[in-house]
């Protein structure tokens, strides 16, 4: 396996979208080493399923795109980031397609499929419910036949090297548990989200929050950390992973049963079952609590729509819901929702920039405002693509400016043994499960802020990766039930009990944290 080297001229933390296409941006600029914290076909990109939007189809514009994107953002979107998204994606794609991405087709024509909050038929798919996995294919295709750009697996950032006000590396940990240094002109996050923070996740184990962790730990500003979408449908069965399944079975024309076998979701939304995620998911928490079944579940239905099709459209949901003995050409699907992306993250600009200089972020680590308060679905590889581009273009600069240090050793913290951290990490997901989930409220939150704090750095091993994984979710949950806590109304995905209306007067704003402080703006 290749070892990280100790220098090189661009650092890329992550092999996701975000990460790859950076990568690809720089690599006529520079050495480029790509860091994995496992393989690189373990990443969230990797699970995407649903697809990908963009206004490409005959029907759509690119001003439909934006107004969808800003309709589900709940009013908290930054506007010019929209406009980034929505204008670029199209060239991105194209650009997508050319390094061999196989989007399916319609005879010679891309297809389009539908999904939630979209007023158009706009995402693409590949081998169906694959997408994510087709486009990782592509961009790592693409990224190696650069003889600058290196790809190191399991090698686990920990902590980013800063002298002088200016990040210039990171500290790493391998699979055997040894650590090393790397020195860097510009390092670029792109590290995915954190999803590992909730009991429920459509995540990933590596979806551990790193990137916002390690930002925070050296200084950075973080936004929107409020924002957690949760996907309303994943499987739920006893002894399964909480598989997704893709709001485009919704798209295809899926409807959502309760107990009672009734279609409920016309009751909650014009939209129905294609209403805004966060309306769906708080939706089926209301039919989860009148229940009257011991554990109680949703059902996804899916039994009038054509067999043949289903299977085809969506091969891998169809075999893997075969594996718990559910055909769902003909069975009902029990579900839940899951914790699924974070909107918020380390803060940037449009290229990506943030406010440490040396230190870039894209994709799902980073909060460019794009979301506001509300992703809309298949919007995330989207943004991957567009802003990794964008961050790996502005990163080309930093090359002449910036003054290389040697990477350094940082001091050990404590030691603690590996059950701790696993103890630890039980504790917290239970803890934001319960208070910082789809329905919060002031106490709750104030309740989790404070055992979040008690758990602290110091009851984690932070010198084996678990540890790190650990202090990592320990702290991404603190600054989530801080923001949380903080924003005192409700807004797209950020939901709270004790003020269950918008305040646009005072919170038609980012909150920002750095340090000890909250701030909205
Ligand atoms: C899905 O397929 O439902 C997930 C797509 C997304 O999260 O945007």
């Amino acid at each position: 396996m290749k070892r990280a080297p100790a220098e090189t001229d661009f650092l890329v933390i992550g092999a996701g979208v975000a990460g790859l296409r950076a990568a690809i941006e720089l690599s006529s600029a520079g050495r480029v080493t790509v860091l994995a914290k496992r393989e690189v076909t373990e990443s969230n990109t990797q699970w995407a399923q649903g697809g990908i939007a963009a206004a490409l189809s005959d029907e759509d514009e690119i001003g439909l795109h934006l107004q969808d994107t800003l309709n589900a953002g709940d009013g908290l979107c930054n506007a010019e980031a929209v406009k980034v998204l929505v204008g670029e994606g199209p060239e991105r794609i194209e650009e997508l397609i050319q390094w061999g991405t196989e989007f399916d087709r319609n005879g010679t024509k891309l297809a389009f499929g539908r999904e939630g909050a979209h007023s158009r038929s706009r995402i693409l798919h590949a081998h169906g419910d694959s997408t994510g996995r087709e486009i990782v294919r592509a961009l790592y295709a693409k990224a190696k036949t650069s003889p600058s750009i290196s790809v190191c697996e399991f090698e686990f950032s920990t902590q980013l090297q800063i002298a002088g006000g200016r990040v210039y590396g990171a500290s790493l940990i391998d699979e055997a548990g040894e650590t090393n240094q790397i020195a860097a002109s510009a390092v670029l996050l792109a590290s995915g989200g954190l999803g590992q923070l909730y009991r429920s996740t459509t995540n990933p184990l590596v979806a551990t929050g790193d990137g916002v962790a390690m930002a925070f730990r050296a200084g950075a500003e973080i936004s929107d950390m409020e924002f957690i979408q949760f996907h309303p449908t994943a499987l739920y069965l006893k002894n399964a992973p909480r598989f997704l399944l893709s709001e485009a079975l919704r798209g295809e024309g899926a409807y959502l049963r309760n107990s009672e076998m009734l279609r409920f979701m016309p009751k909650y939304h014009e939209m129905a079952e294609l209403a805004p995620r966060d309306v769906v998911a708080r939706a089926i928490v209301h039919e989860l609590e009148i229940s009257k079944m011991q554990d109680p579940v949703v059902y996804l239905d899916l039994t009038h729509l054509n067999a043949r099709h289903l299977q085809e459209r969506f091969p891998r949901i169809y075999s893997t819901c075969l594996l718990y003995n559910i055909d769902i050409t003909t069975d009902l699907i029990p579900i839940r929702p899951a914790a699924h992306y974070s909107m918020g993250g380390v803060r940037t600009g449009l290229d990506g920039r943030t406010t440490l200089p040396g230190l870039y972020a894209a994709g799902e680590a980073a909060a460019t405002g794009v979301h506001g308060a509300n992703r809309l679905a298949s919007n995330s590889l989207l943004e991957g693509l567009v802003f990794g581009a964008r961050a790996g273009k502005a990163m080309r600069n930093e090359l002449q400016q910036s003054n290389r240090l040697p990477a350094k050793t940082s001091a050990p913290v404590s030691a603690r043994n590996e059950a701790d951290a696993e103890k630890a990490i039980r504790e917290i997901q239970d803890l934001m499960w319960q208070d910082a989930g789809i329905v919060r409220s002031g106490a709750g939150l104030k309740r989790t802020m404070e055992r979040i704090k008690e758990i602290g750095p110091a009851l984690i091993n932070p010198q084996s990766r678990r540890g790190w994984e650990a202090q990592n979710l320990q702290l991404a949950a603190a600054l989530v039930t801080r923001a949380a806590f903080a924003r005192q109304e409700s807004r797209g995905a950020h939901y709270r009990i004790d003020f269950p209306a918008h305040d646009d007067v005072h919170f038609c704003k980012h909150s920002v944290i750095r340090g000890e402080s909250v701030r909205f703006e």
